[in-house]
């Protein structure tokens, strides 16, 4: 299954009453396995997670810590861009040059690296004083 298909599929069962915005996220690790995740919205807002959190739950949860690729899906007029708090998640577990793939249902992708998704990350080099 390609990672489009698999974010599609799981975007389905996405948690959003609140918004009505679902959004699904397939993660390729390094080992070549799929890890899959949702939104998952709470009646208490702030709560809420995201789709690419969910993903790298179950990514990290499986005793991987290494992304290859990565699409995200949902029901957005272009390409779904992911929320600055996932840049950052994304950050912690893949090189720069990993490549997202933002897509909607209609099929409009567009390509973009973790670099460039997130200019200047805040990593570890930073703490070096620490
Ligand atoms: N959302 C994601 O799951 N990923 C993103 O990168 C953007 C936003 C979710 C969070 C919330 O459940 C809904 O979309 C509307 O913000």
């Amino acid at each position: 299954m390609s990672l489009t298909d698999a974010a599609r599929a799981v975007r389905e069962n996405a948690h959003a009453p609140y918004s009505n915005f679902k959004v699904g996220a397939a993660i390729r690790s390094v080992s070549g396995a799929v890890y899959v995740g949702c939104n998952v919205e709470n009646v208490a807002y702030p709560e809420g997670t995201c789709a690419e959190a969910g993903a790298i739950a179950a990514m990290v949860a499986a005793g991987e810590t290494q992304i290859a690729e990565v699409t995200v899906i949902a029901d957005s007029p272009k390409p779904v861009s992911p929320c600055g708090g996932c840049r950052q998640k994304l950050s912690e577990f893949s090189g720069g040059d990993v490549v997202v793939t933002l897509t909607n249902l209609d099929g409009v992708v567009q390509m973009m690296r973790v670099a460039d998704l997130l200019p200047g990350a805040f990593d570890a080099d930073y703490m070096e004083r620490s």
